[in-house]
C-alpha cells in the first residue's frame, strides 16, 4: 500500500490504482462522470479534480484529474482547496448548461449521479440565460428509452457499450460542438447486454424502458435481494416494486458473480410477474375457489390417493424439498427431461470428483486461454459471454504491463493493445455472437466437436485416449498450456455426453478451471436434491402403482413430447398444479394452486457455479399467491428457517445452504432490514390514496428484513442489501460505499456460498468412449437445438418487452436448396412441425438447427435425425 496525505492526513491507498480510486474507497465525496470502476479512467469530464503538491513545502499546487493521477507513495493532495472546489463547480455548471432541469420528469430523478454530483460541487445556481442545444431522441427498442437532452458526453454509454460490451450499433455521432450518443438510425440496440446502459450512464439519457411503462421513484419502491431466474448463472439483482406490481430489476454488486453487470433477459424478462395470466387464486376443476377449498381438496387427495410429485428445475430448493419431503423420497420424480437430467449428473460428478474446480464468474473475466466446447455462450449463459469479452483482453494486457501503462489507464492501454486479443477457441454446431473475438472456431456436429475435444486432451497429455489428428487441436492444447489461467466451457447445450467427457479431459489434462452451464435457474440445486426419473413418474401413473400427481411450477410439455404428457395427464385421477402462469400443464390440472414467484417468495438457487443464494420475498401479494413451500410444507414447519433446517437433516450434503443468508432472527442493534428506502418526502403513509390510517406492514417470519422503511440504517450483510443508498449517493453508484476497496468485494464478503468443492486435488482418469466421426445422411438431417437469449427461456417469453424481441421459431439450414423464409414441413421426434426457413451458411453439412425452447418446438429430444421437406 501507499501512504498518501489528503488535506493533510495520511491514507493508504492501492498503489496500482488511481487517486480517485483511493480517494472513494476511503469514502471521500469526490464527484466524478467519466470514471467507472469496471471501465477505468479516461480523463475526459474534468469533474474529479483535486489539487496535487510537490511536496508538503509547495503552497501552489496544481490542479490535476485524480481518476488520472496514479495513488503513488508520497503523493500529497487536497479535496478541500478551494480552487480545485471552484474548478469542480465550474465544470458541472459547464456540464449544466444545457442539460434540461426535466428533473421531475425524469425517470433518473432522485436517484441520478449528476443530481449527486451537482450537489457534492457545489453547483446551486444557475446564471445561464440563453437557448439550450436540444437534440432529436431516438426509439431503441422496447428495453432501453433514449433522451439525448440530458446527456454531459461524459462518453461512458459508448465505452461500455463498444469496448466493454463488444456492440457495434452504439456510437458518438460529432459535428462541430455538438455530440449526439445512439445508433446511426432508430433501432432496437443489438447488443445482449444493452440495459447496462441505464445504469452506467449518470444521467437520464438511457432509462428503463420497461419501468416507463408502471414508473415509481425509488424512494416509493420496496426492494429486496433476488436472484435471477432466466438462466442457472445466479446474477444477483434488486427487484423494485410498488403497489403489488414489480417495477424493475437493477444489478445487485456481487464481485464473484456479476459485479456491475446484467444481460437484458436478466433486467427484463422480471414482466412475467406482473402478467394477466398469473395464478392470482386456487382454480379447481376451472373455477376460482377459497384457499381453504384448495387446501381441504389437496389434503383429501394426499390422505385418500397414491400421490406422487414432480419437482422442478425452476423452483427453489425449499420448494421442491417440500414436495419431496409431502409425497416421500421414493415417489419425488426430477422435473427434468431424463437426458437433462442425466447429463447434469454428470457434470456435477465430475465437478465434485475434481480435480477441475468450477469457477466464479469474475475468476471467468481473468482467463487468458479458453476453449468453448459446445456452448452458445450468448445465448444459454448470456453473462459468461461478457466475462469472456473481458477474458480475451487479459493476455494482451501483458504489453500494457511491460510499457509500464497502469491498468486503470482505459485508452493508454487500449492504445498499447491495438485491439489485439488473447486466446478464445470456440467449437460450436453454429456461429456465435463470440465469434468476433475469438481466435479460431470449429462449426460441427456434436460428434465431431466432442472428437476435436478428445483430440486436444490427447495433445495435451499422451495418456488421455488418443485420436488422429484434428488440425485445430494442437493449436488449442499449445494455448492452453502456455496459459497461466487456462479455462474450459462446456454443458448441456449439444445434449452429448461425449462433448461434456471432451470437456473434462482437456480441463483434466491442463489443470484448467472447467465452467459447465446448465439450463434453468435451479438445474443444479434441483439435481442435487435428486428425483427418480420423470419417465418413472409416468410409468408410475400408466402401470396404476400411483393415481394422484403434485407438479410443481413445471410445465411438462416443455419436458417431454405431447403425446407422453397427455397420456400421462389423463391417466392420472387427479392432477394438482402450482405455478405462476398458465401453460398447457395447468390446463389440464383439476386443481391450480397460484404460486409466489421470485418476488413473492423466499428461496434458494444454486446456480452453475455450484453457489447457492437467497432471495428474498419483494411484496406480500393482496391475494392468494404464496410460495410453493408453504402450500406444501406440513405444519410443524413454521417458516423458512424451519424448511432450511429439515433440509439440512435430511440432506447433509445440502447443509451448507442454510449459510447463503442469515436466518430471520439476524437482526443489527435489535433492528430489521429495511426494504424500502427513507422517502425524501418524509411520508410514510403509502397507502393514503385508499385510508389514511395506515395498516401496520405485514410480517416477515422469514427472513430479517422488514416491509417498511423503519430498521437499521447500518450496511447489512451482502445477502440481505435490498438496495444500494448513501447519504448524498443515491444513484447506483452508491455501491462504491458498500465495497471493502471500490470494485473490490462488498464488506463483510460477498453473497452465497459456494456448496461443492472437488474432492480431490488429482487422479480422476480420463473419459476414453470418443464417438464415432458424424456421418451426414443422405435424405436426412441432424437436426440440433439452436438458443435465443430472447425466446428460449419459458418465464422471460411472458414479459412483454422480450417478447417483442423474441426470435420466431424456425429452423436454420445450411444449403440452397431452401430459400430464406420458405415454410417447411419439419419431421423429427415423433412430431411434424411446419416452420420457416433460415440459411445459416455456418451450419455443417448435414446438420440443420431448430429454435430450442419456443413453442412449439419444445418438449422433443434434440438432437435427432429428421426430414425437412416442402409442403405437398
Ligand atoms: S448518454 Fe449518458 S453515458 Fe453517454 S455520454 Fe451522455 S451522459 Fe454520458
Ligand atoms: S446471465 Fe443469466 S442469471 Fe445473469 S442476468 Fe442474464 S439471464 Fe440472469
Ligand atoms: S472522472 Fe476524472 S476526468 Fe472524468
Amino acid at each position: 500500500m501507499a501512504t498518501v496525505y489528503v488535506d493533510n492526513q495520511t491514507y493508504q491507498m492501492n498503489p496500482d490504482e488511481n487517486l480517485l480510486h483511493g480517494c472513494l474507497s476511503h469514502g471521500f465525496k469526490l464527484p466524478y462522470f467519466c470514471w467507472h470502476p469496471a471501465l477505468g479512467s479516461v480523463g475526459a469530464c474534468r469533474q474529479c479534480a483535486v489539487k496535487q503538491f510537490k511536496d508538503e513545502h509547495d503552497v501552489h499546487g496544481r490542479i490535476v484529474m485524480s481518476c488520472m493521477t496514479p495513488a503513488a507513495e508520497g503523493t500529497r493532495i487536497s479535496i478541500a482547496d478551494p480552487e480545485a472546489a471552484a474548478f469542480r463547480a465550474g465544470v458541472i455548471e459547464g456540464l449544466m448548461l444545457n442539460h434540461p432541469h426535466d428533473c421531475p420528469v425524469c425517470d433518473e430523478g432522485g436517484e441520478c449521479h449528476l443530481q449527486d454530483m451537482t450537489v457534492m460541487a457545489g453547483h446551486d445556481y444557475r446564471r445561464y440565460e440563453f437557448d439550450k442545444r436540444t437534440f432529436r431522441n431516438q426509439n431503441l427498442g422496447p428495453l432501453v428509452n433514449h433522451e439525448m437532452n440530458r446527456c454531459i458526453q461524459c462518453y461512458r454509454c459508448v465505452r461500455y457499450y463498444r469496448d466493454y460490451a463488444g456492440g457495434d450499433d452504439l456510437n458518438a455521432f460529432a459535428s462541430r460542438d455538438t455530440v449526439f450518443f445512439g445508433r446511426h438510425e432508430d433501432g432496437v440496440l443489438e447488443n445482449e447486454f444493452s440495459g447496462n446502459l441505464v445504469e452506467i450512464c449518470p444521467t437520464g439519457v438511457f432509462t428503463d424502458k420497461t419501468l416507463k411503462r408502471h414508473y415509481a421513484r425509488k424512494w416509493d419502491q420496496q426492494f429486496a435481494p433476488s436472484v435471477c431466474t432466466h438462466c442457472a448463472l445466479g446474477c444477483n439483482t434488486d427487484a423494485g416494486e410498488r403497489y403489488g406490481t414489480l417495477r424493475r430489476i437493477v444489478n445487485r454488486y456481487n464481485h464473484e458473480v456479476n459485479g456491475y453487470f446484467l444481460c437484458d433477459r436478466g433486467r427484463f424478462g422480471y414482466e412475467f410477474v406482473n402478467s394477466e395470466h398469473r395464478f392470482r387464486h386456487p382454480v379447481l376443476e376451472g373455477r376460482p375457489t377459497s384457499v381453504a377449498l384448495a387446501q381441504r381438496h389437496l389434503r383429501e387427495k394426499i390422505a385418500n390417493g397414491t400421490v406422487i410429485g414432480i419437482g422442478s428445475p425452476r423452483a427453489s430448493l425449499e420448494a421442491n424439498f417440500a414436495l419431496r419431503t409431502l409425497v416421500g423420497p421414493d415417489r419425488f420424480y426430477s422435473g427434468m427431461a431424463d437426458d437433462e437430467a442425466r447429463l447434469v449428473g454428470r457434470m456435477l460428478e465430475i465437478l465434485r470428483r475434481g480435480p477441475v474446480r468450477t469457477p466464479m464468474l469474475r475468476e471467468i473475466e481473468e482467463c487468458d486461454a479458453v476453449f468453448i466446447l459446445g456452448e452458445d455462450v450468448t445465448n444459454v449463459a448470456p453473462r459468461i459471454a461478457l466475462a469472456l469479452r473481458q477474458s480475451v483482453r487479459q493476455q494482451p494486457m501483458e504489453i500494457a504491463k511491460r510499457l509500464k501503462i497502469p491498468l486503470w489507464m482505459d485508452h493508454g492501454v487500449r492504445d498499447a493493445l491495438q485491439g489485439a486479443k488473447g486466446l478464445l477457441y470456440i467449437a460450436t454446431p453454429y456461429a456465435t455472437r463470440l465469434d468476433d473475438v475469438a481466435t479460431a472456431t470449429f462449426h460441427a456436429a456434436p460428434d465431431d466437436l466432442a472428437r476435436l475435444g478428445f483430440a486436444v486432451a490427447h495433445a495435451l497429455d499422451s495418456r488421455a485416449p488418443s485420436l488422429e489428428d484434428f488440425p485445430l487441436a494442437g493449436e488449442i492444447a499449445r494455448a492452453l498450456k502456455a496459459a497461466k489461467k487456462p479455462l474450459v466451457i462446456s454443458g448441456t447445450s449439444c445434449a452429448s455426453e461425449a462433448v461434456i467427457q471432451a470437456a473434462a479431459n482437456v480441463a483434466m489434462a491442463v489443470k484448467a478451471a472447467l465452467s459447465f452451464t446448465a439450463p434453468e435457474c435451479n438445474t443444479v440445486g434441483a439435481t442435487l436434491l435428486g428425483g427418480n426419473p420423470l419417465s418413472d413418474a409416468f410409468r408410475a401413473i400408466r402401470d396404476g402403482h400411483a393415481d394422484t400427481v403434485i407438479i410443481l411450477e413445471n410445465d411438462l410439455y416443455r419436458r417431454a413430447p405431447d403425446s407422453e404428457v397427455d397420456s400421462f395427464l389423463k391417466a392420472a385421477a387427479h392432477v394438482i398444479v402450482l405455478d405462476h402462469l398458465a401453460n398447457p400443464t395447468t390446463e389440464k390440472a383439476e386443481l391450480v394452486l397460484p404460486a409466489g414467484t421470485f418476488a413473492e417468495s423466499d428461496g434458494t438457487f444454486v446456480s452453475s457455479e455450484g453457489r447457492a443464494q437467497r432471495y428474498f420475498q419483494v411484496f406480500v401479494p393482496q391475494n392468494d399467491v404464496s410460495a410453493s413451500w408453504r402450500w406444501l410444507k406440513p405444519d410443524h414447519w413454521h417458516d423458512l428457517d424451519d424448511v432450511l433446517a429439515a433440509m439440512s437433516e435430511a440432506l447433509p450434503e445440502l447443509a451448507a445452504v442454510r449459510n447463503a443468508a442469515p436466518p430471520a432472527a439476524f437482526r443489527i442493534a435489535g433492528a430489521k432490514i429495511p426494504r424500502s428506502p427513507q422517502r425524501e418526502s418524509g411520508r410514510t403513509a403509502m397507502l393514503a390514496n385508499i385510508n389514511v390510517s395506515e395498516p401496520k406492514p405485514p410480517d416477515d417470519p422469514d427472513s430479517p428484513l422488514s416491509f417498511s422503511m423503519e430498521g437499521t440504517p447500518d450496511q447489512p450483510p451482502a445477502a440481505l442489501i435490498p438496495f444500494f443508498w448513501s447519504p448524498g449517493w443515491n444513484s447506483i453508484q452508491a455501491t462504491n460505499t458498500y465495497q471493502k476497496e471500490v470494485g473490490g468485494p462488498l464488506r463483510g464478503g460477498d453473497a452465497g456460498v459456494r456448496i461443492f468443492e472437488p474432492a480431490r486435488a488429482n487422479g480422476q482418469s480420463y473419459f476414453s468412449v470418443i464417438p464415432p466421426a458424424f456421418e451426414p445422411r443422405d435424405g436426412e438431417w441432424l437436426l440440433v437445438p439452436m438458443y435465443h437469449i430472447f425466446g428460449s427461456d419459458e418465464l422471460s417469453l411472458s414479459a412483454p418487452g422480450i417478447a417483442e424481441l423474441a426470435a420466431k421459431p424456425h429452423v436454420a439450414v445450411n444449403t440452397g436448396d431452401l430459400t430464406e423464409g420458405a415454410e417447411v414441413e419439419v419431421s423429427c421426434a415423433g412430431g411434424t412441425f411446419r416452420l420457416p426457413v433460415r440459411i445459416r451458411p455456418d451450419l455443417p453439412p448435414g446438420v440443420a438447427g431448430l429454435s430450442a425452447g419456443l413453442p412449439p418446438l419444445v418438449g422433443i429430444t434434440l438432437p435427432a435425425w429428421g426430414k425437412i421437406a416442402r409442403p405437398k
